[in-house]
């Protein structure tokens, strides 16, 4: 899909559908769709009169052959009230109107900012929700017969004056979008299609595409730096683990400078192990690597942002299967960083091989750390698909996670991390042991848990487990996989 910024009078252009959007107050024709109305003679005010439009949330008003315009289609967009609207509105509106007008066969539109939106940001969003909405889950489906597709998106509302800074919106969305369609591809992959070295090779391939340097570690050299925390829940499979290590330097890289690490959890299959997890639902767990595939798409943003700091990514992958060699409940593991683990639950095994993840990035050289992990159903109970739960160790660092969340329009939510929880996992016959031993607070015993790994670096721990995946399809992005985190880690890379 192409996505361009026009400069031509919006009247005059001869489009599949002209789109733009209005809030909901007691007169919502006003500015441009004023003048829309004006060229319509009064039709919007007569559908406001009439209480049909209203510009709540994202209702949908759909007119055909509009008078005074070229546009075939007329469709505008409820943006809710004035006064809350922001940017992640603006990335909603313009992804839900790209879904509805793609439903109904158009193959190209027009997004008309409003009058006091022609800035860089508000291209950037259209951008990003534009491209994210378009994202389908259905490609391995045979019959394309009735496949919609939109050709392209024009963006339209920008003076001269203006257009410079739309088109470096529009570039930066791209980016941003494009490596968060990357990421939803691979958490999309069913786990016969992508095991850890599949997912290797495609990590491989997007830095040498992207100009990334990569390092793809083998059983061997895992064996070699003594991972027993990730090789423990590998030995259950027939799949061979790989650990990714994509690095970003800058051109002029200072002395001294933090270096940022990214560690996402990428279980390409999670059966649980020998605690093996019920059937029901069971097929949900190809999305247990959305940490890794999330951190890589980072990275292939970042490759194209050009950030002034250095970024290490690590992802260890592995399958998590009950075979004959697996880990059993009660086996005590050695962890790279010499700590021994009594391994309570097969099923946690996110942390394990975490522990090894941060403590790689740190021999790595990274500074401050960042993990992202399907980590614990408890997230789920805690705080639904709505909010990612966040876990620090540095309450500086955290806050700027969290700044950064807000300014991408992802919601994330800060989770306690008391020492009390750490007795949870206080081990009987080990270190520690991979479970709490108290109740409750499974998502934060699962962040106390790698915490151990992370020394005095700054660390910060997104469980994403009820994030990253929508059950179903919302009117701005399809069903599956989100791609959360994403944006908010792009952001706090950049603003560094
Ligand atoms: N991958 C799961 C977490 C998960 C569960 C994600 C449900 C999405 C939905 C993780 O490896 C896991 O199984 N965690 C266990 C931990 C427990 C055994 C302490 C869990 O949350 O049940
Ligand atoms: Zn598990
Ligand atoms: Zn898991």
């Amino acid at each position: 899909m192409q996505i361009t910024l026009e400069s031509k009078p919006y009247a005059a252009l001869q489009t599949d559908a002209l789109v733009s959007y209005l809030f909901e107050e007691s007169d919502p024709v006003q500015g441009r769709i004023a003048e829309i109305d004006q060229a319509a003679n009064g039709l919007l005010r007569k559908l406001s009169k009439s209480g049909e439009l209203t510009g709540k949330t994202l209702e949908m008003t759909l007119i055909h052959s509009p008078d005074g315009l070229k546009a075939a289609r007329l469709l505008l967009v409820g943006a809710g009230k004035r006064e809350q609207f922001n940017r992640a509105t603006l990335r909603k509106i313009a992804g839900a109107a790209l879904r509805y007008v793609k439903a109904r066969s158009v193959k190209n539109f027009v997004f008309l900012v409003r009058e006091n939106d022609a800035t860089d940001e508000s291209a950037q969003v259209a951008a990003e929700g534009a491209l994210a909405a378009d994202f389908e889950t259905d490609k391995y489906k045979t019959d394309k017969k009735n496949d919609k597709s939109i050709d392209s998106v024009s963006l339209a509302g920008y003076s001269d004056a203006a257009r410079a800074a739309g088109e470096k919106g529009l570039a930066r969305g791209r980016i941003i979008a494009d490596a968060q369609n990357f990421t939803r591809d691979l958490v999309n992959e069913p786990s016969n299609k992508l095991t850890p070295r599949i997912l290797a090779e495609k990590a491989e391939a997007m830095a040498r595409e992207a100009g990334l340097s990569v390092d793809i570690l083998d059983e061997k050299r895992i064996a070699e730096l003594k991972m027993g925390a990730l090789l423990s829940v590998a030995q259950g499979s027939v799949e061979p683990p790989r650990v990714m290590v994509v690095t970003y330097t800058p051109a002029n890289p200072k002395p001294g400078a933090p270096v940022i690490g990214l560690v996402g959890k990428a279980v390409t299959f999670d059966t649980g192990g020998i605690s093996i997890k019920p059937a029901e639902g069971m097929e949900k767990m190809k999305y247990d690597m959305a940490g890794g595939a999330t951190m890589l798409g980072v990275m292939r943003a970042l490759a194209a942002l050009k950030p002034s700091v250095k970024v290490i990514c690590v992802v260890p992958s592995t399958e998590n299967m009950p075979g004959g060699k697996a880990q059993k409940p009660g086996d005590i593991q050695t962890a790279m960083s010499g700590k021994t683990i009594e391994v309570l639950n097969t099923d946690a095994e996110g942390r394990l091989i975490l522990a090894d993840g941060v403590h790689y990035a740190k021999q790595l050289g990274a500074t401050h750390l960042v993990d992202a992990a399907t980590l614990t159903g408890a997230i789920v109970v805690a705080l639904a698909n709505v909010n990612v739960g966040v876990f620090g160790s540095d309450q500086a660092w955290t806050d700027k996670l969290l700044a950064s969340a807000k300014a991408a329009g992802e919601k994330m939510w800060q989770m306690p991390m008391d020492d009390e929880y750490r007795e949870f996992i206080k081990g009987s016959f080990a270190d520690i042991q991979n479970i709490g031993s108290g109740k409750g607070g499974g998502a934060i015993t699962g962040a106390m848990f790698i915490k151990e790994f992370t020394g005095d670096s700054p660390w910060i721990h997104l469980d994403i487990a009820g994030t990253a995946w929508n059950d179903e399809a919302k009117p701005w992005l399809a069903k599956g996989p989100t791609g959360v985190a994403l944006r908010t880690l792009v952001h706090l890379v950049m603003s560094r």
